[in-house]
């Protein structure tokens, strides 16, 4: 269930899986349509997608977008017992409500910003007292990856909140979270759970801000790389042990076991790792770069996990580096222009399905066919994806394919992975 980039390389790899017979995408998009049946089914209609589910014979429904999940599709396809990949809308909760992980954070002891949970503009702004500035303001529920202010100074913050109050995000705002500024670096880890086992799923870090240098608004994300070396192999230890295990153990012991890939962003903060957010689905663009990583059967893997039989399961990720490029329409993250040509054309360094020989791979994001040609159809359209032996190799291929794709009213940041390149030498 999907239609943007991340779905794309989740068809991609399952379609790779020698378990697999037959691959339904809904909705899909053009390059989902080169692995999958792309058929129409309206997500919020659980009754229609349960039904195709029996019809078709589905064994395993795979739900990659937040909204879904949070609206509970998982639990109304468990209930027909159709094998659902995700959590239930009660475990979803970790991404539906910011306010909901800060109070679980609490209650297990997870290492995270101090925080208060606010309902009223008044309550809000005086609670501003108790923080000092920078000041990080949250709207409680899903707003698309925009919900979250960071203000530099007492008047913006007030403003922000002002604006959060006014209905800015809508529902998603009747609420507020305000907490502690923390000072690190990001980078995200991913763990598989069947609400008892953890299977580690990889790290990455990605590039939320529009502009080089990470400057300007936030967007959903301009362009990852996996692995993120500076999630060492004992921060990842430190990050199960403290945060992704007590998390498992506390949503299965108050009865909203947790199923699925739960999605850890982190500070590496100088005393260690601090949760900053829970998503319950795969990061995008993350999923491209972990599945381009990944070795292993992801039909298998998701089936074990959907069952409950995680702990039977294996997974590995090669060593080599991946990294994509979003190309997005011009205009993005604000009004992106839509329908502008895309001609991905014949070059060498565009042909690669196995992503090899120097070549990558062109995953598609907000893409539609329009009289026969691919134009863009969404803010982020396109993802170039390539690997190489470490993060500025895997670069260097993908900003010579994104050279080769032919896309006028398109624009890509041309520093994705600088960290890591800046690191390397
Ligand atoms: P989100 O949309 O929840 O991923 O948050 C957007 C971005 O805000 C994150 O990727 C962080 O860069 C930043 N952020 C969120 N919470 C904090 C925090 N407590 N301290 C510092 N930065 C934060
Ligand atoms: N790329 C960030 C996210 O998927 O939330």
């Amino acid at each position: 269930m999907g239609s943007g980039g991340r779905e794309h390389a989740l068809a991609w790899k399952l379609a790779q899986s020698p378990s697999l017979t037959r691959l339904y995408a809904a909705p899909g998009n053009p390059g989902i349509a080169e692995e999958a049946t792309c058929v129409t089914l309206d997500v919020s209609d659980h009754a229609a997608v349960t039904g195709f589910c029996e019809s078709h014979d589905i064994g395993l429904v795979v739900i990659g977008p937040e909204a879904p999940l949070v609206d509970g599709l998982a639990d109304s396809l468990r209930a027909a017992n159709i094998p659902a990949f995700g959590p239930s809308k009660a475990a979803a909760q970790l991404e539906g409500s910011k306010g909901f992980t800060k109070d679980l954070c609490e209650r297990a002891n997870i290492p995270t910003g101090a925080y208060i949970r606010t309902t009223s503009l008044d309550s809000a702004t005086s609670a501003l007292g108790k923080f000092s500035p920078p000041y990080v303001l949250k709207a409680d529920g899903l707003a698309a990856g925009k919900g979250v202010v960071i203000a530099p100074t007492l008047e913006e913050a007030e403003a922000a909140l002002s604006d959060m109050f006014g209905g800015q995000f809508g529902a998603a705002g009747a609420e507020v979270v305000i907490e502690a500024f923390l000072e690190g670096e990001e980078a995200s880890f991913f763990a598989l759970t069947d609400g008892t086992a953890i299977m580690p799923f990889g790290t990455a870090q990605d590039h939320k801000q529009v502009g080089e240098g990470d400057v300007g608004p936030n967007t959903g994300g301009m362009g990852a790389y996996s692995p993120a070396p500076v999630l060492t192999p004992e921060l990842q230890a430190r990050v199960i042990k403290e945060i992704i295990r007590p998390t498992v153990d506390a949503m299965r012991a108050e009865g909203m076991p947790y199923s699925g890939v739960l999605y850890a962003g982190l500070m590496l903060t100088k005393t260690g790792p601090q949760l900053i957010e829970y998503n319950c689905r795969f990061g995008d663009p993350e999923c491209q770069v972990l599945m381009t990583r990944l070795q292993g059967d992801l039909v298998e893997i998701m089936l074990a996990c959907a069952k409950g039989e995680l702990a039977d399961a294996h997974a590995s990720f090669s060593n080599v580096a991946a990294l994509t490029v979003v190309m997005a329409a011009k205009g993005y993250p604000g009004t992106p222009e839509k329908g502008g040509a895309i001609h991905l054309g014949q070059s060498e360094a565009l042909q690669s399905e196995a992503m090899g020989g120097g070549a990558a791979k062109v995953f598609h994001a907000g893409t539609a066919v329009s009289d026969g040609q691919l134009v863009a159809n969404g803010g982020r359209v396109l993802n170039v994806t390539a690997k190489g032996s470490s993060v500025t190799e895997a670069q260097r291929t993908a900003y010579n394919a994104v050279d080769a794709v032919d896309f006028a009213s398109g624009f890509c940041r041309r520093d994705i992975g600088w960290k890591e390149v800046a690191r390397e030498g």
